[in-house]
C-alpha cells in the first residue's frame, strides 16, 4: 500500500469509495456522504488537499485536509475535513498511513491537526486516541449569515 496526492483522475474512484462506505458508516441511520459535492472535491484538488491510499492499484482510502490560518488561537492549523477507508480494508493501518502522509506534507508549515468527530463514531475516536489526541467536548454552531438575527 502506498499513499500519494490525489489527482483529478482519482475523482470517480473517490466518489465510488464514498458511496460504498456511506451506508456502512451511517450513524443513527443517517448516511453522511462527503464526496458527493463536486465543488468540495475540486477545491481540495486545487489546493493539494487530498491524499489517497492505493492498494494494488485501487484507491482504498483518502484524507481531505487543508490549513486554516487561525483556529482556537492556534496559527496554521491543519483542519481534517474527512478521512475514509474502504470497509474491507479497515484495521490494517490505512488511516494511520494516511495521517502519516498528512503529517509529512505539512511538516514545517503547521504544528497541529484538528478534527470534529461525532460522539458515536467510535472508530474515529479510537483512531484519535491512538494518535494521543487531546480531546474535548464542544458544541458546533452554524449561523446562516444571510439572516443571523432572524431567530432572536
Ligand atoms: C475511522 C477510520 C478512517 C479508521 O480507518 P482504519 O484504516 O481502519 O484505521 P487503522 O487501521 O489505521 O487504525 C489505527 C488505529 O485506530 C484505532 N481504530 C481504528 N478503527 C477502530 C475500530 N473500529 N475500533 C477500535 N479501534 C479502532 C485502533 O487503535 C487502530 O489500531 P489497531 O488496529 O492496531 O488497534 C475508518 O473506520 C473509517 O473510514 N470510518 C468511516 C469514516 C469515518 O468515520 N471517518 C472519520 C470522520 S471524522
Amino acid at each position: 500500500m502506498i499513499t500519494r496526492s490525489a489527482t483529478s483522475q482519482d475523482i470517480s474512484a473517490l466518489v465510488e469509495l464514498d458511496e460504498q462506505s456511506a451506508p456502512v458508516d451511517a450513524i443513527d441511520g443517517v448516511e453522511a456522504r462527503i464526496l458527493d459535492k463536486p465543488d468540495l472535491l475540486e477545491w481540495m484538488l486545487q489546493h493539494d488537499g487530498i491524499v489517497v491510499a492505493i492498494d494494488e492499484g485501487r484507491v482504498v482510502g483518502y484524507v481531505l485536509s487543508h490549513v486554516v490560518k487561525w483556529m482556537h488561537g492556534i496559527p496554521e492549523l491543519v483542519w481534517l475535513e474527512h478521512i475514509g477507508v474502504h470497509p474491507d480494508f479497515r484495521r490494517r493501518g490505512v488511516a494511520l498511513a494516511l495521517l502519516e502522509a498528512v503529517s509529512s506534507k505539512y511538516h514545517g508549515r503547521a504544528s497541529c491537526l484538528h478534527a470534529s468527530i461525532h460522539p458515536k463514531n467510535l472508530a474515529s475516536l479510537r483512531l484519535m486516541a491512538r494518535l494521543h489526541a487531546e480531546t474535548g467536548e464542544r458544541v458546533l454552531a452554524y449561523v446562516q449569515l444571510s439572516s443571523p438575527t432572524r431567530a432572536i
